[in-house]
């Protein structure tokens, strides 16, 4: 009972055409945007400032690339009907702020984090999955974190955001699964972005002698794997969370 004849039909195999990507123009959104439209895609990049955009995507191709400003902080059911028939969410904005317990609480800092790395990723899930499922077929991709899984000190609001992205990311799977909608999350390690460059002595120093691939990660390695993610033929995965660390969560 193995081989062709017996693989059940899938529900939709036709290859996607049409991706957002939040945050699209920060270190990996804008690779990422790169990416799916040389896998063949267009890509509506979205990010929260038009001079954001305008500086990442100016020379882009229009026919592949169309810019939208998007706060994922805000309810923007408009990006849904402005965008059109959308098959693949790549919910990658995201903010990081150091908030240590010890001392005066950072509310501020701790409301933003949650608000933009957890609230936004739902928010916009929310958006799309409608007419993903109307047409039962779509992709959602969070971009979580490797501390997500591990924790991280002195960024307690940080971690907790992208532990709730993970669980966000499977409670979907099992919500949307009979939609025809596939939700997965990347939990990237350390990776050279504007993020990370604030910190980078200090991740240098202290946390690459501590990656078994001994340097962190470019953005080409997470974008690689959204393409993955997107096109994949195999629609029967869902509400995996794959570590883009260099082994560094193996202990
Ligand atoms: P980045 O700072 O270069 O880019 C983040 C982008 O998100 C920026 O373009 C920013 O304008 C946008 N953004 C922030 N708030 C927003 C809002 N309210 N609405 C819409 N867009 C907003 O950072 P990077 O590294 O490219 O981060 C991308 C994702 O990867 C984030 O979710 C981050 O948490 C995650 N990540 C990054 C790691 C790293 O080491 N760089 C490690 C693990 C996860």
């Amino acid at each position: 009972m193995t081989g062709e004849r017996t693989r059940p039909a899938r529900t939709d195999s036709r290859p996607p055409e049409l991706a957002v990507v939040t945050g699209a123009a920060g270190g990996i959104g804008r690779v990422v945007v790169q990416a799916l439209v040389e896998a063949g895609l267009r890509v509506a990049a979205t990010d929260r400032q038009a001079s954001l955009l305008n500086g990442a995507f100016a020379k882009a191709p229009k026919a592949r690339i169309s810019t939208w400003t998007l706060d994922v902080t805000e309810a923007a059911e408009w990006i849904e009907a402005a965008c059109g028939e959308v098959d693949v969410l790549v919910n990658n904005a995201g903010v990081y702020e150091q908030t240590p317990m010890l001392g005066e609480l950072d509310e501020q800092a701790i409301r933003t984090v949650l608000e933009v790395n957890l609230l936004g990723t739902l928010r916009c899930s929310s958006v799309f999955a409608g007419l993903m499922a109307d047409r039962r077929r779509g992709r959602i991709i969070n971009i979580a974190s490797i501390s997500g899984l591990t924790g991280a000190a002195l960024a307690s609001a940080y971690a907790a955001s992208k532990a709730g992205v993970i669980s966000l990311t499977r409670s979907l799977a099992r919500e949307l699964g009979p939609a025809g909608i596939t939700v997965t999350a990347l939990a990237p390690g350390f990776c050279d972005t504007p993020m990370l460059a604030p910190h980078a002595r200090m991740v240098e120093h202290f946390h690459v002698p501590r990656i078994p691939f001994g340097r962190v990660s470019q953005p080409w390695e997470l974008a690689e794997w959204v393409v993955f993610l997107a096109t994949c033929r195999c629609g029967y995965h869902s509400g995996s969370v794959v570590a883009i660390d260099g082994g560094m969560s193996c202990g």
